[in-house]
């Protein structure tokens, strides 16, 4: 397992691991976050973001298994923990709290899903760049909601923020042999 094909094979399948795992932390914390807004339109919002994290779990699953592999069950419990436990203080965290966390970790999952899309480009998974390619672009869809929402709080512009991400445009416009 030495040559840059079967070296980046081994790499995805951690990361995909990983955002399998990191995808259950989504949701939890998510449907924490949904319960603790009041406005009828963002808890719906939210949920719909909510159920999209599901969706990317259940496509990693199915790529992880393609490959004979799975996840990895302390990671599995670990991420499950932080879930609950981010969508319990989203309860008691205020409204501006939960989103700048929830937009901050959204920046780092569309580069998750790039690095992704690049690997499976090196590992000859070429069927899989368009899906991780389309799950970078929920999440900067995702990241561009609570950002706006964050923004939108008096206090928003007065705070610092997480760095802004390229333009959604670029995710596919790079192409993935491109983004090393
Ligand atoms: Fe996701
Ligand atoms: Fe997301």
């Amino acid at each position: 397992m030495n040559n840059p094909r079967d070296l980046a094979l081994k790499r995805l399948i951690r990361l995909l691991q990983d955002a399998h795992a990191g995808e259950l932390a989504a949701f939890h914390a998510y449907d924490g976050h949904f319960k603790s807004v009041r406005d009828p339109k963002e808890r719906q919002e939210i949920k719909k973001i909510r159920d999209e994290e599901w969706e990317h779990r259940e496509c990693l699953a199915r790529f992880l298994g393609e490959i004979g592999a799975a996840p990895r069950p302390a990671r599995e419990f670990k991420m499950k923990c932080v879930g609950l436990t981010i969508g319990f203080l989203c309860r008691i965290g205020g409204w501006l709290i939960p989103m700048y966390g929830a937009g901050k970790l959204e920046s780092g999952n569309i580069v998750e899903y790039e690095i992704a899309a690049r690997l499976a480009f090196t590992a000859g998974r070429h069927e899989w760049i368009s899906p991780l390619l389309h799950m970078a672009e929920v999440e900067w869809d995702h990241e561009i909601y609570f950002r706006q929402k964050f923004l939108s709080h008096p206090l928003g512009r007065y705070l610092p923020m997480w760095p802004l991400p390229p333009p959604r445009t670029e995710i596919r416009a790079k192409g993935p042999q491109a983004l090393s």
